[in-house]
């Protein structure tokens, strides 16, 4: 392994809710072996946010949190949402609000979310084997836009409610124009999808991809409705390359999409814009197993990974970590989100077993 010199980087560690800080510990130490390995220095500190942030003050992103991750380098997260507010929707201070406010606030308006297929998760997915050999896609979802952040209204009387879908031509062009460069380090190919037979928001999107798709004719550009879009992904997930949405689909289709991947608990994202980069699991915060050490922590630690690769450019230490979860996938370790028929019980592991396994392997490789 070459040594480089020394890089010093300020993380902000924010567990959030439920199985969060469980998973987050993990991505946390897998950074700190990494660090120890290839002789980098990572600060770490911790914020609060989500339902954790309400009890404790009242606010689901407080300030002191907002301004640590404004002079962080990167932020490792770790879920959001409590049952409280699900099974209540009269409340107004909601822990989602501290998320998507982060994601503002910083302008964190690309989120990547690769699904790639570990080989030895093809029996894990509820999708045949031999659809899912090979697939390797590579999400881009908008992420400061579309429904989320259009103005909410609602009638005194409760009779009505609205939330406008809107995007802004300069918020599709910046998106797209990342999605394209990513997809001309890959495979050269980008499908953008959208609803532009029937939204008006959506034919915006489409002509603005159309615009940036010119000056990148190395790319093959095409275009998809999202319901065939969302058919077409469990039909055939080798067809696609880089998929370019808006937040809502996005939302939508990368949890279908993490069926590709084996679990929920498989799949990172990175959230890069403007500000402060954060990487968080895709998944949420699994209050029905928060707390019993079942979580499996590899999310988190492949979204360190993606803060290695994507934040510090430390592609060597983000490949050392890829291998780790490889290695200790092929020696048969297993949470049970991601255990199948032919898994021994001997090798089924909790959160902390997983999260030990991977840090072993990173010493030895
Ligand atoms: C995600 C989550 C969030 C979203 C929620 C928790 C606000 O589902 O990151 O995919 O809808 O963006
Ligand atoms: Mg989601």
């Amino acid at each position: 392994m070459a040594k480089r010199d020394k890089i010093s980087k300020k993380i902000l560690v924010i567990g959030g809710d439920g199985i969060g800080p469980e998973v987050t510990r993990w991505g946390k130490r897998v950074l700190e072996a990494v660090a120890e390995k290839y002789g980098h220095e990572f600060v770490f500190d911790e914020g609060l946010m989500g339902h954790a942030a309400i009890e404790a003050t009242g606010n689901p992103l407080p300030d002191d949190t907002l301004e640590k991750a404004r002079k962080s380098d990167a932020i490792l997260f770790g879920a959001i949402g409590h049952p409280k507010y699900d099974q209540d929707p009269s409340l107004k201070v909601r822990p989602e609000q501290g998320l998507l406010r982060i994601r503002k606030e910083l302008g964190l308006y690309a989120n990547l979310r690769p699904i790639k297929l570990f080989d030895e998760l093809l029996s894990a997915s509820s999708i045949k084997p031999e659809v899912l050999k090979g697939a390797d896609i590579l999400f881009f979802r908008e992420l400061t836009g579309d429904v989320y952040f259009g103005e909410k209204k609602k009638a005194d009387d409760g009779s009505w409610a609205s939330d406008l879908m809107i995007y802004h031509a300069y918020e599709v062009e910046r998106i797209a124009r990342k999605a394209f460069e990513a997809a001309r380090l890959r495979r050269k190919k980008l499908c953008s999808v959208d609803k532009a037979n029937v939204l008006e928001s959506s034919r915006l999107w489409r002509a603005v991809v159309q615009r940036v798709a010119a000056d990148y004719p190395d790319v093959q550009c095409s275009h998809m409705f999202v319901d065939n879009a969302a058919m077409q992904l469990i039909r055939d997930p080798l067809q696609f390359d880089v998929i370019l949405t808006a937040n809502l689909f996005g939302d939508i289709l990368t949890d279908e999409a993490s069926q590709i991947a084996g679990s929920m608990g498989m799949l990172a994202s990175a959230s890069v814009g403007d500000g402060t980069g954060l990487y968080e699991p895709i998944h949420g915060s699994a209050p029905d197993i928060a707390g019993k050490g079942l979580a499996n922590p590899l999310a988190s630690i492949l979204s360190a990974a993606l803060m290695l690769q994507i934040g510090f450019q430390m592609q060597e230490e983000a490949d050392a970590v890829l291998r780790a979860v490889e290695q200790v996938l092929k020696k048969g370790y297993r949470t049970v989100d991601i255990a199948d028929k032919h898994t021994e019980n001997s090798m089924i592991v909790g959160t902390d077993g997983m999260g030990q396994q991977i840090i072993q392997q990173l010493a030895y490789s």
